[in-house]
Order: structure tokens, then C-alpha cells, then sequence
């Protein structure tokens, strides 16, 4: 079902005690507030099972930031998706650029932990994004596309509707720089296309698409106002929980 979510992504911050602390800030922020949109925390996963006890689950979820391509066995230092289910969190972040470009994660890789995920009633925040030179040379449509078809379109509808898209323009993450509202709108646009041309006009209008890449206090009501952005993918705002919850607010 399309909503609107704002995510925290940690990516590799904060000591547990820390972590803790900050998930509790939150909690705090967000207990007195009329909230538009869901929240998220997206914590290393050596956080998560505090981070589910120190936050009111009904308003806020727990995600982990990646899963393990494999079911169980002997993968040291993985973690799977049963394992993350068996925590408390209900989402895991999947695809982001900082995985794919360090860690290898490919598309066929990404098809298999989505799947796991899938399987193990977790809700994939999947994310798909263009470098820099992609843009310039105009092929960031053909980038997420292909992002899209490759890990994702094996899937049924209905699976499919379980699945939350974040665009992150790889230019955009941890650099100050953010897609201008029209190129967010552009694009999240065109995705939508995308997914109406394979499942048709009612999986695409209920899935929803989140914007990351520098999205912050200032910038967030522009970007959350465009008719195809539900939100947001959060990285370095995320980690100030008064920062976190001006954007969270900006719904
Ligand atoms: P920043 O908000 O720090 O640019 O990071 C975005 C991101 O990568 C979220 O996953």
C-alpha cells in the first residue's frame, strides 16, 4: 500500500549505547506528534534488537541495512533475513549504491536477497540510483530501469506490492547536493511508468517511491511535495534526532 515513510539509514554510525540513546529521542519526538507518513530506523544490525525495545512499534519500524543472499549455513559474518525477522525489525534496506559499489552487489545478487526478504515477511527498501556520469550522459532513466527489471520484475504483482522503491541519485548521497524538486518529480515519474507498464496503473500508484541523497530539514517539503515522492531515504540528517524529526515533520 502506497504511504508515506520517512527512513533513517544509520549506514555504519553510532555505538550501540549511542544508537540507543538516539532511537529513544526519537520515540520521544515523535510520541506527542500527529504524524503524516511512517517512520523508519534503519540501524547496523547489531543495534536492532535494542533499538526494537526503546522505540513504540506502532509508530515507528526497524530496518536492517542489508541481508544475507543465502538462506543459512556456512557464510561467516552474514546475517539472514530469518535472523533479522527473528529480531523485531519488519524492513531491510537493499541495493543502496554504497553496497553495490563496495560490496559487489550486483542485480542478480539483489534478486536473491529480495526474494529472501520476501520470503521471511520482511518489507524491502529497495534502492536504485544513477552515478554522476550516468546523468550527465542522460541515461539515468535507462539505469533505474534496468535496476528494476533485473532485481525485481520476477516478481508476481502482489509480491511486488509489498516492495518500497527509494531513488538515491549516487551524485546526491553524503554530498550537500540534492536533486531539485523537478528532477526528483522527473524521475520518481518516470518510475512510476515503469512499473504501470509491468503491472499496471494500480500496483504502480500504490507502491511507494521514497527520494534520498542529501534530503535534509531545509529541502524535505520541497522534495515530499511532488505528487510521485513519498518520502524520504535519510542519511546523514538521520543521525540528529531533532534533524530526523524536522523532516519527518516536513509531511
Ligand atoms: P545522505 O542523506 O547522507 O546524503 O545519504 C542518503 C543515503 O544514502 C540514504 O540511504
Amino acid at each position: 500500500m502506497r504511504k508515506n515513510i520517512v527512513a533513517g539509514n544509520w549506514k555504519m554510525n553510532k555505538t550501540l549505547q549511542e544508537g540507543i540513546e538516539l532511537a529513544k529521542e526519537v520515540n520521544a519526538l515523535v510520541a506527542g506528534a500527529s504524524l503524516k507518513c511512517d517512520i523508519v530506523l534503519g540501524t547496523p544490525y547489531v543495534h536492532i534488537v535494542d533499538v526494537v525495545k526503546s522505540v513504540d512499534g506502532s509508530k515507528i519500524g526497524v530496518a536492517a541495512q542489508n541481508c544475507a543472499d543465502k538462506v543459512s549455513g556456512a557464510y561467516t559474518g552474514e546475517v539472514s533475513a530469518s535472523m533479522i525477522k527473528s529480531t523485531g525489525a519488519n524492513y531491510v534496506i537493499l541495493g543502496h549504491s554504497e553496497r553495490r559499489a563496495y560490496y559487489g552487489e550486483t542485480n542478480a545478487i539483489l534478486k536473491e536477497k529480495t526474494d529472501l526478504a520476501l520470503a521471511n515477511g520482511l518489507t524491502p527498501i529497495f534502492c536504485i540510483g544513477e552515478v554522476l556520469d550516468e546523468r550527465e550522459a542522460g541515461k539515468h532513466f535507462d539505469v533505474v530501469k534496468s535496476q528494476i527489471q533485473e532485481a525485481l520484475f520476477h516478481l508476481s504483482a502482489q509480491d511486488f506490492g509489498k516492495i518500497v522503491l527509494a531513488y538515491e541519485p549516487v551524485w546526491a548521497i553524503g554530498t550537500g547536493k540534492t536533486a531539485s524538486p523537478e528532477q526528483a518529480q522527473e524521475i520518481h515519474a518516470y518510475i512510476r511508468k515503469t512499473l504501470a507498464d509491468k503491472y499496471g496503473d494500480s500496483v504502480a500508484n500504490d507502491t511507494s517511491i521514497l527520494y534520498g541523497g542529501s534530503c535534509n530539514a531545509g529541502n524535505a517539503k520541497e522534495l515530499f511535495a511532488n505528487p510521485d515522492v513519498d518520502g524520504g531515504l535519510i542519511g546523514g540528517a538521520s543521525l540528529k534526532a531533532a534533524d530526523f524529526f524536522a523532516i519527518i515533520s516536513a509531511f
